[in-house]
């Protein structure tokens, strides 16, 4: 029946089919009792609640042991050479076809929901990435991140949570990850343990390999959001108020150079990505990126992606190559996804000569944090100058640094808008105009807190009333609660 594309028979036993069960949680360790038990509360030892429900687990579960053989007999039976030509519905017809023959052979009974959604599962795996097509589909879905092939967990809302998707083994999460480099022309294996790469779909995708990976791979997928979230949507969100983005919109529209700094995944690239919505339709904007992430309004921009060595060390184009060869392409901004090495030193002179208005993200927990992150970076591009001479090329070249954060409670927040206004001495002096003031946590551990401008009037205020954005003075008035 699939004769144009199955195999020549090898007539290969079928193994039994492995139980891809979600690893169980270990018990917890017995308490002790001790005298200051009390005092403490219990430590969870849970990290996150499976997604679905008993019953729709118990399914999944039953169709999960069908389709790992199924997999199992289409991997060996279909010819995948032939089937690159295919066309989908071609393709899905056969594999219904296949799979019907198999389910008769062995006498199993689905109902027409399981059928049709073990035959889109079949499908994802001879076309897409196999467990990861439907989380990718999932639009609540914003990480995946895979330890391993029995784990996979998802981010929903600021939540982590176990998803009920397993890889069937290390084997076929390593022959989907392959899939993945090899559409990009990388490679990953032993010697090359770890890989970034770009998704179709513009999604940031990591791979990190055994034997680094001690538990079988660790992916980390951040998906690509068509729409990202804009000014308004983060304010309805409470990751800032009316008042601070009134602020940041005189500060981008100003031309400040502006840092945002913050953690791993604290929405700092969506942070940059609203700020850029401020700048005039005029301007000619050039973003760079390791991974193009950046989706900027304007009509006059040019978009620049960073290329890591090939596979023989070769080809490397460095965000500093770009940023230098940006410089020449008369921009009116720069706009650099985040800056980590020693692309800084271009940045700052960027900066400090006539591309004011530019931005970029670093990693790092506080403003003063992130001051301390760019010298390090600078020290460590290897240029020798005294502390007070880099402190100094910093404290004029950024006007504004934006704290992101991802609270405990997965909510995401701007803790923190502190300009630098200069130099005291060695010392680089900054002050804070907005912050996030925290004032407990729900039962349910949700954090309780306000946003407030601490009585600081801006530095930059004339700057602002210059340019025709005479904020109010109430503005800066703190919030009483
Ligand atoms: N205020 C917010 N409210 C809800 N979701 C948000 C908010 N800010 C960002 N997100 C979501 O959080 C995820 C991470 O955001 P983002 O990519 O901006 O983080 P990042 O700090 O740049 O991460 P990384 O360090 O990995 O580059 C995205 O899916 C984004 O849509
Ligand atoms: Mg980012």
């Amino acid at each position: 029946m699939f004769s144009r594309y199955k195999k020549q028979p090898e007539a290969q036993p079928v193994q039994p089919a492995e139980q891809a069960q979600a690893a169980a949680p270990k018990p917890a360790a017995e308490q002790v009792p001790s005298a200051n038990a009390v005092a403490r509360r219990p430590v969870q030892k849970k990290a996150a609640e499976p997604a679905a429900s008993d019953r729709e687990r118990k399914r999944k579960e039953r169709l999960g042991e069908i389709k790992i053989e199924l997999h199992r007999e289409l991997l060996e039976n279909l010819n995948l050479a032939a089937l690159e030509n295919a066309g989908e519905s071609e393709l899905r017809a056969e594999i219904s076809a296949i799979a019907s023959e198999v389910l008769e052979l062995k006498n199993i009974v689905l109902n027409r929901e399981d059928r049709s959604q073990l035959n889109k599962e079949l499908y994802d795996e001879v076309t897409g990435l196999g467990p990861l097509e439907a989380l990718l589909q999932d639009d609540t879905v914003n990480d995946i991140l895979v330890n391993g092939p029995q784990q996979i967990f998802v981010e929903r809302a600021g939540k982590l949570e176990i998803s009920d998707i397993t890889f069937k083994d290390e084997k076929h999460l390593m022959r989907i990850i392959d899939k993945i480099v090899s559409a990009v022309g990388r490679r990953v294996d032993e010697s090359n343990p770890y890989v970034d790469a770009r998704l179709a779909d513009g999604s940031r995708f990591n791979a990190m390999v055994p034997p680094i990976a001690v538990d079988g791979s660790l992916v980390s997928i951040r998906k690509f959001k068509k729409d990202k979230l804009g000014i308004d949507d983060l304010v309805n969100f409470g990751a800032f108020t009316e008042e601070m983005a009134a602020y940041l919109q005189a500060a981008v529209s100003t031309r400040l150079n502006i840092i945002v700094s913050g953690g791993t995944g604290s929405g700092k690239t969506t942070t940059l990505n609203a700020l850029s919505s401020f700048i005039d339709d005029a301007e000619r904007i050039l973003t760079i990126e390791d991974t193009a992430e950046l989706q900027l309004q304007q009509t006059h921009v040019g978009r620049m992606e960073s290329r890591p060595p090939n596979v023989e060390g070769k080809g490397e184009v460095s965000p500093r190559d770009c940023l230098k060869n940006a410089l020449r392409m008369r921009p009116d901004r720069i706009i650099v996804g985040e800056t980590r090495g020693a692309e800084v030193i271009d940045m700052l002179q960027a900066m400090n000569t006539g591309h004011d208005g530019s931005m970029t993200t670093i990693h790092a927990n506080s403003a003063r944090d992130g001051i301390s992150r760019l010298e390090n970076m600078i020290a460590m591009a290897g240029i020798e100058m005294p502390i007070k001479a880099v402190r100094s090329q910093i404290s004029s070249a950024v006007n504004l640094i934006v704290q992101a954060s991802r609270l405990q409670d997965g909510s995401r927040r701007m803790t923190s808008i502190t300009e630098i206004t200069g130099m005291e001495g060695d010392v680089i002096s900054m002050q804070e105009i907005f912050k996030f003031q925290r004032v407990g946590l729900t039962p349910d551990n949700k954090i309780i807190g306000h946003f407030t401008a601490t009585g600081v009037r801006s530095h930059y205020s004339e700057r602002f009333r210059l340019w025709g954005f005479d904020l109010p003075a109430s503005i800066y008035e703190p919030t009483t609660m």
